[in-house]
């Protein structure tokens, strides 16, 4: 590794605090973690380091050649626990139903569709399964350019998708850490990671594995929060 970008590595950890953030949320050997725009793989070597040979890190981008380059650092290096995977800007394609957390590391804030994006994620995830975003806040820094999402942007955004914010961590200087999870429908007392929308709609009786989910909303207005069905 050049000095260039070691030093590099070493601001970026000052910054980031990896093992402090998958410790304060809970990353594990043996977990199957999914990150959302990757992109060189800062963060995802060290979710593959922490994870060990029995987990797995699928590490997903829209631009294959910032994986191929996390790739060829994997194979260099020895490392066989990450997966690359090219996305779409709306849908990471991630596995369906292995992911026991989600991170999207400083990419939040590029990503075109949040809110479409992280309601894919859904099918994902298993029951209970956190999405750890971890972005810059500009009232921690200089951001002439406004590039960054404010806390309340990144509130708004995940207010309008399927999940609800757990916590925040603020601990890091320049970042924010959003612990979110998929909503459970008001009154239901369950996930909202029910396929249920298309069942309920072509009247089949049973909610079925579409691929495809409705908003809580939609979802309570179909009854099917009386279901609970984990694929
Ligand atoms: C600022 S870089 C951060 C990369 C990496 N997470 C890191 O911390 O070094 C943002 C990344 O998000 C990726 N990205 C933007 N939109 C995306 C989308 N819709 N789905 C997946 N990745 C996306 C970009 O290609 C880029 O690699």
């Amino acid at each position: 590794m050049s000095l260039c970008l070691s030093l590099h590595a070493d601001v970026r950890d000052t910054w980031h605090q990896p093992d402090k953030v998958m410790d304060a949320v809970g990353v594990k050997p043996g977990m199957i973690i999914g990150e959302v725009g990757a992109g060189h793989g800062y963060f995802t070597f060290h979710l593959s380091r922490r994870v060990g040979d029995s987990g797995r890190v699928y590490a997903n981008d829209i631009a294959s050649r910032a994986l191929a380059s996390l790739r060829r650092k994997a194979e260099s290096e020895g490392i066989t626990n990450i997966e690359t995977i090219v996305g779409e800007i709306e849908d990471p394609l991630l596995p369906e139903g292995l992911l026991d957390m989600v991170f999207i590391v400083n990419a939040f804030h590029d990503l075109a569709k949040p809110v479409m994006l992280l309601n894919n994620l859904v099918p994902s995830l298993k029951p209970d399964a956190p999405v750890v975003i971890i972005d810059r806040d500009p009232s921690k820094f200089r951001d002439p350019a406004g590039h960054f999402l404010t806390q309340e942007e990144i509130r708004e955004k995940i207010e309008r998708s399927d999940f609800e914010l757990d916590h925040i961590e603020t601990f890091l200087p320049q970042h924010n850490i959003y612990v979110i999870r998929v909503a459970k429908p008001e009154g239901c007392g369950i996930q909202n990671r029910v396929y249920g929308v298309k069942a309920a709609v072509d009247g089949s009786g049973l909610p079925k594995a579409s691929g495809h989910h409705g908003s809580r909303d939609q979802l309570c207005r179909l009854g099917v929060c009386r279901f609970n069905v984990h694929l």
